[in-house]
């Protein structure tokens, strides 16, 4: 396992690999891993030769209100986690090897429809900052495959069209999101909870497994489920930023003749913004 923080060093050594025929995977992400991110980084060195881990905060996606300053930077321990993942080459460059110039006349990647709502209408610019580093990860290391997980579930559309309609050639790979033991989704932001928030938390999912039920039991009403859902958060001590049943593919409010339902919230504990989704077919 080994690190490197420049690109030219990155870029050597992949491409060292590249002439030897090996297959590269990559599994972004902004560090402070947990089994997310680890069942992420296993099932891409089960499908490739070498697996490249990127961390890296990415200041671009963060709002001007956001936690970019207090966002846990871990290295040494993620770097301990990865050890045991599979061989994968960790990439951690600081924000001067990412944006030389600054953030302000960066060129960025927009990516319409898919982005809008849900967490893109509640973070105007977060989806264009995630859409443009993931870019120019693709671009810096050049894999065959790419490793997201379903928690963030509107990011995996955002990337999943994006790669299509820019005819990236690489394959997108989803994972299944991985859970505490009372069902809340794994995340970095679950250690900004207070120990009373934590308790709280996985009301979250809970809401989420209530509507899947009914809706797969043959409710139709979406407003209704929609509005019990925020309920029950508010209720339980969360304050709802929104719960929406969506077509699974083009994020837009469900109708009446789709099977294939999600079910996407986001939600605050405090100051922690916990965000979940499910899908079903009915
Ligand atoms: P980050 O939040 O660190 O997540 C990195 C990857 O891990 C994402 O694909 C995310 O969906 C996945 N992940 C997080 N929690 C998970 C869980 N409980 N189960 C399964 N997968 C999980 O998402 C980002 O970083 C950034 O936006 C990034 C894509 C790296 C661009 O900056």
């Amino acid at each position: 396992m080994r690190t490197v923080h420049s690109l030219k060093e990155l870029r050597s050594i992949l491409k060292a690999y590249r002439q030897q025929g090996k297959t590269i995977a990559l599994v972004p992400t902004m560090g402070n891993l947990h089994e997310g991110h680890i069942s992420l980084v296993r099932k891409a060195s089960e499908a490739a030769d070498i697996v490249v881990t990127s961390i890296f905060v990415n200041p671009m996606q963060f709002g001007a209100n956001e936690d970019l300053d207090s966002y846990p930077r871990t290295l040494a321990e993620d770097q301990d986690k990865l050890a045991p993942a599979g061989n994968t080459l960790i990439f951690a460059p600081p924000v001067s090897e990412i944006y030389p110039e600054g953030l302000a006349n960066q060129t960025k990647v927009v990516v319409p429809e898919v982005s809008e709502g849900h967490c893109g209408a509640s973070r105007p610019g977060h989806f264009e900052g995630v859409a443009t580093v993931v870019t120019m990860l693709f671009n810096m290391i050049q894999p065959d495959m790419a490793f997201f997980g379903e928690k963030d579930f509107q990011q995996l559309a955002v990337i999943r069209k994006m790669t299509r309609d820019l005819m990236m050639p690489i394959e997108i790979i989803g994972a299944p999101t991985v859970r505490e033991e009372d069902g809340l989704a794994k995340s970095s932001r679950n250690g900004y909870l207070s120990e009373e928030e934590r308790a709280i938390a996985p009301v979250v999912y809970k809401t989420l497994t209530h509507a899947a039920q009914q809706l797969e039991a043959g409710n139709g009403d979406f407003a209704a489920l929609e509005q019990e859902a925020r309920d029950t958060l508010t209720n339980a001590g969360l304050r709802p930023d929104y719960f929406n049943i969506v077509n699974s593919l083009t994020l837009k409010p469900a109708s009446e003749a789709d099977k294939e339902l999600t079910l996407l919230v986001a939600a605050f504990l405090g100051t922690t913004r916990l965000i979940d989704n499910l899908s079903v077919t009915r």
